[in-house]
């Protein structure tokens, strides 16, 4: 049994597309496990993209990500990192399959809706950085 997180980015949340994302989870057989509205801070923001420090569109990427509160999903399941990387689709929404929310809600590499733990460590970390043990379920 895996567990994965999901942050519906503010350019999600700017669409009204929260409850979509959340039901094509769910219609995958993931269980919500943890949920929650949460403003980042940069702060937070340093540490979770940490891997991307060096690169030009990190400050882009900060300010976009703290523009609204986003919406930040525990899921779990069995292969709970895969099945939510073949939801969301690739990076790019122009690159992205059909069907995957980031094709049919993306616009742009940073406006691609959703952000999705890439690895069983970033998932351990991105989870203990946004929730408390007793906030999960
Ligand atoms: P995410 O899954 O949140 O991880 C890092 C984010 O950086 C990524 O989604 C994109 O939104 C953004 N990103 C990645 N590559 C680029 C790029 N070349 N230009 C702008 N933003 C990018």
């Amino acid at each position: 049994m895996e567990r994965t997180l999901v942050l519906i980015k503010p350019d999600g949340v700017q669409k009204k597309v929260i409850g979509q994302v959340v039901d094509r989870f769910e219609r995958a057989g993931l269980r919500l496990v943890g949920l929650k509205m949460i403003r980042l801070t940069e702060e937070i923001l340093k540490i979770w993209y940490a891997h991307h420090a060096d690169k030009p569109f990190f400050p882009n990427l900060v300010a976009d990500m703290m523009a609204t509160p986003v919406v930040a999903l525990v899921l779990e399941g069995e292969g709970a990192i895969q099945k939510v990387f073949d939801i969301c689709g690739v990076t790019d929404p122009a690159e992205a399959a059909e069907g995957t929310i980031r094709k049919d809600f993306g616009e742009s590499k940073p406006k691609n809706v959703v952000h999705r733990s890439d690895s069983a460590e970033a998932a351990n970390k991105e989870i203990s950085l946004l929730f408390a043990p007793e906030e999960l379920f």
